[in-house]
């Protein structure tokens, strides 16, 4: 850089920090002004409105980001406000003032998005953070419950338990996941094959609308009803709660992890388990992870190598004792191998803990901690499989997996309840015909865009070798494994084309009810994000707030 450019470059940048930290308190002060005009006292706004000048901004946007990619934002990428609302009164002021102030509205719950979308955006932006709205009741007459969107599923799980050791609820099993994001992205966990997703679970919802107006089923409408169930909710309001139906689990599960290496004939349990999972009895989930890993050498000689192998675990769930479950393994996947040593037998409480990779002699309080597992950087990807993948199309699987060496997969598999619920019953399209669900994942932890870029090129680099072994015309993906390499919109001219482009991967044909439904209830496009249902036409008022941002 030449002295005359460094000089303008520097000019640049004191200019561009003045005007942008000017424009930062600015923004701040005509968005608690405008909460003042909605008659919220001083002393409560003071409480709940961070501007990135407020010492503690930082630790309350830190706190609920799970992907260590994006721990570290730019400041261009974080909010220029933090509302961490109380009262669902201040919900509804929020979405107004947002409104009012020409800014996006990013909601959080959970904050466990695969590409942090609920907290980071292009633009200036608002964070509404909900985790302070997390109460829960529980009615064990009706077995129902309330739960508020800030909620955990943990904290959910634990307060059924307390209440009712004969009820649980059919969600995901990761206790620090967020209500509010999860079940409106469809949400499922180990109970799907017998009770479906969580969104099949839902009985009734309260939401924010973009009038500020707050919605239950009944004045929201079976459409918005229905598109918030799977739909996402980030493209129609903020969902302040919902009412769900609770399951009955009996008293006593068998949970059993069962590690096999290609050596020990891993690949034929994996062709049988594609034939036997999505058929079996539904009281029986088995997970399956597929992960490269070295072995170490057990001739201690000099020279021996390492070898490098692929290992399938099997965990599962079953909602009965272990006898029952020994026989039906034993009968329909004799390929696996299973022992009486291998199935433990628990409350289902304790299987949740299990699940979560609690060891067996952890409180079920530990359910109540938000915090969760350290930080890695992550990125994960999705796809379905219709037609089991042949014993030859796995062994070229496994031998890439082992080439590239970190990433993995998590085979989930479907049928039963899942293959009994029609396609458009919910925006979550991919039911009958599925036979399991993948998951890519790849989880590292150096620092260092050259790290970042070749584990991401290798989870891309799997994708790509699956192709032909998943579905196609549309390769179908689950929204809750948010994954912007399958299309993002930037809300311009060609929005509906660009969101028809992951709409349709994500929800096949109920892409276009989503589109009418959004185009009904928020024309404007005010609720929207890098993957939100587009509107049907674009909105003038869109273009007006294009110029009006490049106007600051
Ligand atoms: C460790 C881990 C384990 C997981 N395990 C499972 C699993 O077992 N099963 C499964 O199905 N999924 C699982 N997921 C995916 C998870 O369901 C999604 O990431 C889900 O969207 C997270 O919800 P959240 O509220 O925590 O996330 P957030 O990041 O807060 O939100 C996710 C999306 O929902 C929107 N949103 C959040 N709250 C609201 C609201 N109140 N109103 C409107 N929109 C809102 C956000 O704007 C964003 O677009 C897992 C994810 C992680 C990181
Ligand atoms: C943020 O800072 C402002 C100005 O100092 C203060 O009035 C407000 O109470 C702070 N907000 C919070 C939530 O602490
Ligand atoms: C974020 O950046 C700071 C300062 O560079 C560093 O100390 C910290 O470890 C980083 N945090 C994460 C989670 O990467
Ligand atoms: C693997 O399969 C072969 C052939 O069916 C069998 O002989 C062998 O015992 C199996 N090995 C293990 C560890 O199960
Ligand atoms: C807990 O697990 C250990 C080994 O992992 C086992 O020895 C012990 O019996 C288990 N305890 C209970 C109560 O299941």
């Amino acid at each position: 850089m030449s002295s005359s450019c460094l000089v303008l470059f520097l000019h640049f940048l004191i200019l561009f920090r003045f005007s942008s930290s000017s424009h930062a308190s600015s923004v701040y002060d005509s968005f608690v002004s405008c909460l003042a005009s909605k008659s919220i006292a001083q002393s409560e706004i003071s409480k709940i409105v961070y501007s990135p000048k407020n010492s503690s901004f930082n630790s309350i946007l830190q706190a609920y980001i799970r992907n260590r990619r994006f721990f570290n934002s730019s400041t261009t990428s974080k909010p220029v406000i933090i509302v961490t609302p109380t009262k669902e009164s201040h919900v509804a002021n929020a979405v107004l003032c947002t409104k009012e102030t020409n800014l996006q509205l990013k909601i959080r719950s959970g904050g466990h998005d695969y590409e942090g979308i609920s907290y980071i955006s292009d633009g200036p932006f608002v964070m509404l953070d909900m985790f302070n709205l997390r109460s829960i009741s529980i009615n064990v007459k009706d077995e129902t419950a309330w739960v508020q969107a800030g909620a955990t599923l943990g904290e959910l799980y634990y307060n059924i338990w307390m209440k009712s050791e004969a009820l649980g609820f059919p969600a995901g099993v990761c206790p620090t996941v967020g209500v509010g994001g999860h079940v409106s992205g469809g949400g499922y966990g180990n109970m799907l094959r017998k009770f479906g997703l969580t969104i099949d679970n839902v009985l009734d919802a309260r939401l924010v609308e973009v009038n500020g107006r707050i919605l239950d089923r009944k004045t929201m409408g079976e459409d918005v009803f229905w598109a918030i169930k799977g739909g996402g909710g980030a493209s129609f309001g903020v969902i302040l709660a919902f009412k769900i139906q609770l399951v009955r689990v009996p008293e006593t599960v068998t949970y059993f992890r069962v590690e096999r290496v290609l050596d020990q004939n891993a690949t034929d349990s994996v062709v049988q388990w594609q034939n036997v999972a999505n058929k079996i009895d539904n009281d029986l989930f088995m997970r399956l992870l597929i992960q490269p890993i070295t072995v170490k050498s057990k001739n201690k000689a000099k020279g021996a190598k390492n070898t490098k192998t692929i290992r399938a675990t099997f965990i599962a769930l079953f909602l009965g004792d272990s006898s029952r479950l020994m026989s039906l393994v034993n009968k329909e996947f004799p390929a696996l191998g299973l022992t009486k040593q291998d199935c433990l037998q628990m409350s289902w409480i304790d299987s949740v803990l299990r699940w979560a990779n609690f060891d067996n002699t952890t409180n079920p309080n530990a359910l109540l901690d938000r915090k969760g597992d350290p930080l890695n950087f992550l990125k994960r990807k999705s796809d379905y499989v219709q037609e089991p993948i042949p014993k030859d199309g796995l062994e070229s699987i496994f031998q890439k997996m082992i080439s590239m060496g970190k990433a993995g997969l998590v085979f989930n598999p479907y049928g039963g309840r899942m293959a009994e619920i029609p396609e458009d019953e919910t925006p979550f399209p991919h039911r009958a015909g599925i036979l399991f669900k993948i998951q890519y994942s790849v989880n590292w932890n150096e620092l260092g865009v050259a790290a970042e870029k070749d584990y991401l090129s290798q989870i891309r680099d799997l994708y790509s070798f699956m192709t032909p072994y998943v579905s196609k015309n549309p390769r179908q993906a689950y929204l809750n494994y948010r994954d912007l390499d399958i299309g993002t919109n930037n809300q311009g001219p060609q929005s509906l084309e660009k969101g028809r482009i992951y709409g349709i991967k994500y929800f096949k044909n109920n892409f276009n009810r989503l589109v009418k439904v959004k185009s009904m209830v928020d024309p404007q496009n005010f609720f929207r994000n890098e993957q939100s249902i587009p509107t049907q036409t674009h909105s003038i008022h869109a273009q007006g707030a294009m110029k009006r941002r490049k106007m600051f």
